[in-house]
């Protein structure tokens, strides 16, 4: 595996990052958590040493596994662990966004709890919180990190001027956008600003959700909430897994499969620290080390983003 620091921390993390919103039944189903158990096993000897959750997986479900396997099996010191808040999911009714000072102190308290943890080592914050103001934030902020609860903090699916706007009042060391073969929105201004600022990015949804793994098919019966996206049924998955045929012959060239190599190309760009790896059971693990090892050439990647892009515009034109 190969490491690098995350923007400006002293964390040098793998360049795969272990995602657990797998662990969030409401939209990924009910997981089987032997298989996942494993899978973090696997991770931990096969030198991943970055992992990724949330409060909000499974309100609060994914923190608590991790937390007690992490216990019971002694892995806390094997992971640099990054959590997020921004959900407030503690009332019976809906979930709303909050960051205000004392619910960032409770949500902390939270996922320490379950983490069964006394530090976080990334505390992310999941989304933009339009009405909380930023120097309320930094307050909450600078007494975790007093207490020596958190060690670092990131944000997440947030846009440059957000982020300029946080960065007045506190420090951002990382970014957490999507960032795939399928999305690429973030190439034009995220990226530069995190470059330039020396802010890690570790990119969320690198196989898009798992289109990009290359198991599925024009006729595929995708189940599940992310069936609900163009891409997953109909003629948006039909465009879209020929394009992952068209890959997998750059792949079969590269000695890769088609998940190494859609996980590669995010990894290949400089602004990119680490890919989040959704996963489910130790396959996810073992079929996407490889990805890691290297990085592509600049006419592989041109050649891979034409491949895509093509295949986006073909669905946009059909679909205005
Ligand atoms: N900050 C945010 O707002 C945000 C949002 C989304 C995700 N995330 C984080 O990012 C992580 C990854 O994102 P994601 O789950 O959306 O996307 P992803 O990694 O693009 O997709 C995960 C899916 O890809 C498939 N897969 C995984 N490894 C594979 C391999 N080696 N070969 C073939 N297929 C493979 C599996 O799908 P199948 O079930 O089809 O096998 C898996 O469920 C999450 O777990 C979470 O930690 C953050």
């Amino acid at each position: 595996m190969k490491y690098t620091p995350l923007g400006n921390t002293d964390l040098n993390v793998s360049r795969l990052c272990f995602g657990c919103w797998q662990l969030s039944p409401s939209f990924w189903g009910d997981i089987d958590i032997k298989p996942w158990e494993e899978a973090v096993r696997v991770a931990v000897d096969s030198g991943i040493n970055f992992l990724d959750t949330a409060d909000a997986y499974g309100n609060g479900y994914a923190e608590e596994q991790l937390g007690r396997l992490m216990q019971t099996e002694n892995l806390r010191d094997k992971f640099i662990v990054a959590t997020k808040f921004y959900w407030n999911f503690t009332a019976p009714d809906a979930r709303f966004a909050d960051t205000t000072y004392d619910y960032i102190i409770s949500a902390c308290e939270a996922s320490l709890k379950r983490l069964r943890t006394d530090h976080i080592d990334l505390y992310q914050i999941h989304a933009w919180d339009p009405i909380t103001r930023p120097d309320e934030v930094a307050r909450a902020f600078a007494k975790l990190k007093e207490e020596g609860k958190v060690r670092w903090f990131g944000v997440s699916n947030l846009n440059p001027e957000q982020m300029e706007l946080y960065r007045g009042h506190f420090d951002i060391s990382s970014l957490q956008p999507p960032y795939s073969l399928l999305n690429r929105t973030i190439e034009t201004r995220e990226l530069p600003y995190c470059l330039n600022h020396n802010i890690g990015v570790i990119n969320y949804s690198p196989l898009f959700r798992g289109l990009l793994g290359g198991r599925y098919h024009a006729d595929s019966v995708i189940e599940g909430a992310r069936a609900s996206g163009p891409y997953f049924h109909g003629e948006g998955l039909r465009i879209i897994t020929e394009a992952v045929d068209q890959a997998k012959q750059i792949a079969v060239a590269l000695n890769l499969t088609v998940a190494q190599l859609a996980l590669r190309w995010t990894l290949s760009n400089p602004a990119i620290t680490s890919a989040i790896v959704g996963v489910k059971k130790p396959d996810h693990i073992l079929g996407s080390l490889k990805a890691a090892e290297d990085v592509l050439s600049q006419r592989d990647w041109h050649q891979l983003g034409n491949l895509f892009a093509k295949a986006v515009a073909q669905l946009e034109t059909q679909t205005v």
